[in-house]
């Protein structure tokens, strides 16, 4: 195995782009990821992907500006605005790099990229694929890579990161396929592995989704960063929690209650309501439910029947799709049963703009898994995929600098050694275990206390609860009892390792959710329902002490045109 000078961990968009920065920086890259890069998670992105690029005559008056104050705005003033400001200044630039790359946009008549209206904005600004954007972005991606020859290291999972005192010297990495250990030098590991929501029950994230890259990096002694904000999506299929992209409701879908009302007219005064930003739709749509104005079993419809055959075979393709493999019906003819479901993670590493980790030289962070911040307390929809290609760049750009211009190793070999020896004893402990305790039970157990305790109402007795039960949790993960103990494919001891991460993130989103004593974006506490800038208009940072305890901290938010105001919709 070739020593990397990069470690890009994470082949979804984000990681596909950092390769490419940096590859063109001339670094020798290798992208690791747990699965063939294009099974990555990135690859179900459906609505789209945001920039000011002006296409629609209703979008005449768009530009970056506009397009970041309404970021901002949506992110409840919390998210970092110069670091906003480079995304939207950054967005048609990335967009027309794919468009030349021949990413396969849909398109209007006049032959410019489509655009269509997401929330948030107000009139259409999301470029889009149908609605298979992810897919076809990552592909395009995909491409690039294989063009310039980057090196894939497929199904191997990253264990730990391997560090100096003064930085980060490379990764102990496991193949899946045989179970083999290796350590992997690199002077500059990128950090693209996504989000955690497989946390949370009731998660439209992909299996894989377990937040171990943030796991591993808060235990190498860097904090996260605002973990107390989670995006529960409006529009999940009830059973599988499916996404059923916003948009649908972006090409004219209405969000009916159990009574046949359009009730969102009741929570916003906007002409087209479904259209409110995502912690909006999603707490209006549980406060119908909770009240009884949903159907049995805890949903609500979302009704495309009107928008008519044709549109929903061109626009909405992939929605109709699912819904007939895994509902049994057709939105042509029928209304589709939704619910909100956990979806993205506003929270991540504790990164700079330029996705640069300040506590560790040489790691940097892109993508979901960190936080830089542009989302702030709520993300708007598509601004994550946004945020992969734009900051997905950045960080190739960065590492590939740092790379070029840092001197020859300084005890590198000896700190990676040092991991590997206990990541080694660390898998052999876990294999030999002979403890009772199941760990697909303790999974079970945390995503329900999760979506029931840490959801989109939360209250002080039940947070205090769940990080009572999420430390319980944490105790009863070192009697754990693998049901497989061979090397090879050995997806019980792949889980295992990812289940210590969730457990440690976990007690990271509890208690900065208890800690957080307001209302703001996605995070709700019916306790505090107002959102108090004077107290909390701050980052949280959460670090895991020696013990594994989590410590919390706050950091600065960046303001620089955009004074926090009223966010009424
Ligand atoms: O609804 C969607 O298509 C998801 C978009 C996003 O999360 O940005």
């Amino acid at each position: 195995m070739a020593s990397p000078e990069i470690l890009v961990v994470g082949g979804g968009l984000t990681g596909l782009r950092a390769a490419i920065a940096a590859h063109d920086r001339g670094a020798k890259v290798t992208v690791l990821t747990k699965v063939y890069a294009i099974r990555s998670h990135s690859g179900a992105a459906q609505g789209g992907i945001n920039a000011a690029l002006k296409n629609h005559p209703e979008g005449q008056d768009d530009s970056p500006e506009r397009h970041a104050f309404d970021t901002i705005k949506g992110s409840d003033y919390l998210a970092d605005q110069d670091a906003v400001e480079t995304m939207t200044r950054e967005a048609p630039h990335r967009i027309r790099e794919l468009e030349a790359w021949g990413c396969p946009f849909s398109r209007f008549d006049d032959g410019y990229i489509a655009q269509r209206p997401f929330g948030g904005a107000g009139f259409p600004r999301t470029c889009f694929a149908s609605d298979r954007t992810g897919h076809v972005i990552l592909h395009t991606l995909y491409e690039q890579c294989i063009k310039r020859g980057i090196d894939f290291l497929e199904e191997w999972q990253m264990v730990a990161l391997s560090r100096t005192p003064e930085r980060v010297v490379g990764a102990i990495v496991l193949s899946r396929l045989t179970g083999a250990l290796r350590a992997l030098p690199a002077d500059a590991v990128i950090m693209c592995t996504g989000g955690y929501g497989r946390i949370y029950g009731r998660s439209t994230n992909a299996i894989i989704n377990t937040g171990s890259g943030m796991g591993i990096v808060y235990r190498s002694g860097v904090p996260m960063e605002d973990m107390e904000f989670v995006q529960f999506h409006p529009t999940s299929l009830v059973g599988t929690n499916i996404l059923m992209t916003e948009g649908c409701r972006g090409e004219g879908g209405y969000l009916r209650n159990k009574n046949g009302d359009r009730f969102m007219f009741e929570y916003v005064t906007m002409d087209h309501p479904e259209l409110a930003p995502r912690d909006i739709v999603a707490r209006s749509i549980q406060t119908e439910i909770n009240e009884g104005r949903g159907f049995e079993g805890g949903y609500v419809h979302l009704d495309l029947t009107h928008l008519g055959a044709d549109h929903i075979m061109e626009r909405l393709p992939g929605i109709r799709d699912i819904c007939l493999q895994f509902a049994g019906l057709d939105p042509i003819e029928k209304p589709i049963p939704i619910q909100p479901g956990q979806h993205y993670s506003m929270g991540g590493i504790d990164v700079d703009p330029d996705c640069s980790c300040p506590h560790l030289p040489g790691l940097y962070a892109a993508g979901e898994a960190a936080c830089i911040s542009v989302h702030g307390a709520n993300r708007l929809g598509g601004n994550s995929l946004l945020e992969t290609v734009v900051f997905g760049k950045i960080a190739g750009d960065a590492a590939g600098e740092y790379v070029s211009a840092i001197g020859a190793d300084n005890g590198a070999a000896g700190a990676l050694g040092a991991e590997l020896d206990w990541q080694g004893r660390r898998i052999d402990n876990l294999l030999s275990a002979s403890g009772d305790q199941n760990a697909g039970q303790m999974r079970l157990q945390l995503k329900e206390l999760m979506i029931d305790k840490v959801g989109i109402y939360r209250d002080g007795s039940a947070l205090e609860e769940a990080v009572d039960e999420i430390r319980a949790l944490r105790a009863r993960f070192n009697d754990i009892r693998l049901t497989y103990r061979g090397l090879k494919y050995n997806l019980d001891l792949c889980r295992a390792l990812e289940l210590e991460h969730k457990l440690e993130l976990a007690e990271t989103i509890a208690l900065g959710a208890l800690h957080r004593a307001e209302s703001r974006g996605g995070h709700y506490r019916v306790d505090f329902t107002e959102r108090d800038d004077a107290d909390w208009l701050h980052h949280t940072l959460a670090w895991r002490e020696e013990d594994g305890s989590t410590r919390l901290d706050r950091k600065d938010v960046t303001i620089t045109s955009y004074q926090p105001e009223e966010r009424t919709y």
